[in-house]
Order: structure tokens, then C-alpha cells, then sequence
């Protein structure tokens, strides 16, 4: 199988997974489950997911690795409805859809996104029970990089930083912690619960390729910005100019933030092989993200 059609295979794996995890929209109060799949089924690359199934196949076992995967992808899209909130970025449209706040009202996008965190950490629990360290494990990397210090600490400073002049410092910190935290630990869990999840040293390699990978994925994010159509993003394109966002285009310019996302992925590439295993697919994967086009 080539690479598109493994990824393509995985999606839908996924997809069929969240359809089933997720409550139906039929169960009580049906607005809020409604809500929930309407930012969920949306669509969405659903690349961290697959990072987490990437990771485990380096060093596979016959531990399931996706209710991680789906995990992490509650995670995200939860901090997707939060995101695109008046009060945050006030984006009228994600993953070609009316964003979650404008299909249905804020305060039900609030609690959508409130209700998919609990989820996630419920997926863990009930789907490792069998290996209490592994589930304890993933419960906490997982909330670790969803906190204050991590994914929230960098919408936080994010939203601080608007409108204010670009400063590298601001700008590493917001990109290390509100995008590639997740990243990071997207790969560090799918290595968890494979073969070698118990190695410390691989995985805080595998850690340092993930925090490469998105610091990549957060400058081509930004890019993508300024160079597409809101059409082709199926997001607001051209908002973090009009709303005053500092960005490494904002910062250095388009052709500097190209050259910075090439150089993060070699280096998340390097990792990567550092590790050893069968890291073909991974590979495949990180360079399929630099050359995005949504
Ligand atoms: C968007 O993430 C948020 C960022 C961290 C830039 P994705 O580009 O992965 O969004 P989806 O999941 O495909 O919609
Ligand atoms: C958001 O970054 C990262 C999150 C944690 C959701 P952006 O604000 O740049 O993401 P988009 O461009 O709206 O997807
Ligand atoms: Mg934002
Ligand atoms: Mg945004
Ligand atoms: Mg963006």
C-alpha cells in the first residue's frame, strides 16, 4: 500500500471510531451532541491521530492505539470551537463549515467544546484498564499538554499578543505550546503504548521530533494563511493579518517562514530516524505536512 492510500485508510478508520465513540445526536440535550458532531464530523485532516498511529507502528505491539488516537483528537477539536469564539479568534467558518458558535450559539459551542474534554480523558481510562501504568501514563501526557503550560498557556499568550509588535520570544512560545505540544505528545503517546513505550530515552526523542514537526506545522499554518483562499483552507484565510496576530510571517516574512518550516522538518526527520524501527510511513507523513495545501 502506497503512503496516500495507508493515510487515507487511516482517516476513515478514524473517523468510523469517533462516529462511534462520540454520543449520538439523538441523546439528551441533543443540541450539545449535535453541536459536538458538528465540529467532529466536519471533517479535519485528522493529523494527529494519525501521528499517534504512526508512531505506535515504529515499534508495534497488539496494544490498540487508537482510542489514544481519538483521544487526542477530542483534545483538538475541542480547542478548535474554543479557538474560533468571538471572544478568541471570532472565525466564522472552520473545516468548511460554519464554525460551531455560528451553526448553533456561544454558549452551546462553549459547552461542546467543554464536554469533549472529559471524553477524551474517559476514552483513556476505560481503553487501557487492562494496563493501568500505560492508561495512567497516557491520562497524564495527555492533560499535561492540554493545561495552562501547554496548549491553553499558548492560545493565552496568543490572545495577549495581538496586536502588539512580533517579538521571536512571544512568538517561539506560542507556537511551542498551542501547536506543538499537541504534536509532540501525539507521538510520544502513539510511542507509548508500542514496544519500546517503556523506553525513556526513545521517547523523549521521539518527543524532540514531535516538537520539531510542529513548530514546521504552525509556520506552514501560517503561511497557508496568507497564501490560500478561505475557499481552499475552509478556515478564514487572511485572518491573522486583519487580526493582528504575530506570526513568523508577521515576524520574518513569507520566504523566512518557508525556510523555517523546511528546516524544522529535517530536523523532525532526523529524529525521527534516529530512533530506528520502521519509520517509513512517519517519514512520508512529516514530509506530506510541510507540503500541505489546507
Ligand atoms: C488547526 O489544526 C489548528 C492549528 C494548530 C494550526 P489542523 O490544521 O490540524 O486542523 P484540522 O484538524 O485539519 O481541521
Ligand atoms: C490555533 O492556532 C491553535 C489551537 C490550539 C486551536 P490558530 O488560531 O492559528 O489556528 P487556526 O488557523 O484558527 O486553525
Ligand atoms: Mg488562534
Ligand atoms: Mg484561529
Ligand atoms: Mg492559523
Amino acid at each position: 500500500m502506497n503512503f496516500l492510500e495507508k493515510l487515507k485508510n487511516w482517516q476513515d478508520l478514524i473517523n468510523q471510531r469517533l462516529e462511534r465513540t462520540l454520543p449520538a445526536s439523538s441523546v439528551q440535550p441533543k443540541v450539545l451532541h449535535q453541536a459536538m458532531r458538528h465540529s467532529m464530523n466536519a471533517g479535519g485532516k485528522r493529523l494527529r491521530p494519525i501521528l499517534v498511529l504512526a508512531a505506535h507502528d515504529i515499534f508495534p505491539n497488539r496494544l490498540d492505539p487508537i482510542p489514544a488516537a481519538i483521544a487526542l483528537e477530542c483534545i483538538h477539536t475541542y480547542s478548535l470551537i474554543h479557538d474560533d469564539l468571538p471572544a478568541m479568534d471570532n472565525s466564522d467558518l472552520r473545516r468548511g463549515v460554519p464554525s460551531c458558535h455560528k451553526a448553533f450559539d456561544e454558549a452551546t459551542a462553549i459547552l461542546a467544546g467543554d464536554a469533549l474534554q472529559p471524553l477524551a480523558f474517559e476514552i483513556l481510562a476505560n481503553s487501557y484498564a487492562g494496563d493501568p501504568q500505560l492508561g495512567l501514563d497516557l491520562v497524564c501526557m495527555l492533560s499535561q499538554t492540554a493545561g495552562s503550560q501547554k496548549l491553553v498557556g499558548g492560545q493565552m499568550q496568543d490572545l495577549l499578543s495581538e496586536g502588539k509588535d512580533p517579538d521571536e520570544q512571544s512568538l517561539s512560545y506560542i507556537h511551542s505550546n498551542k501547536t506543538a505540544a499537541m504534536i509532540e505528545t501525539s507521538l510520544q503517546m502513539g510511542f507509548r503504548v508500542g514496544r519500546e513505550g517503556q523506553n525513556s530515552k526513545k521517547l523523549t526523542q521521539i518527543g524532540r521530533a514531535g516538537h520539531s514537526l510542529g513548530l514546521a506545522f504552525q509556520a506552514v499554518d501560517d503561511l497557508l494563511d496568507v497564501t490560500q483562499t478561505t475557499e481552499q483552507l475552509g478556515k478564514d484565510a487572511h485572518h491573522d493579518c486583519e487580526s493582528g496576530k504575530i506570526t513568523w510571517v508577521s515576524l520574518k516574512g513569507e520566504s523566512e517562514a518557508r525556510l523555517l518550516a523546511a528546516q524544522h522538518t529535517e530536523n523532525a526527520l532526523q529524529a525521527v530516524i534516529d530512533l530506528g524501527g520502521d519509520c517509513q510511513f512517519l517519514q512520508d507523513l512529516i514530509r506530506y505536512m510541510l507540503n500541505r495545501e489546507f
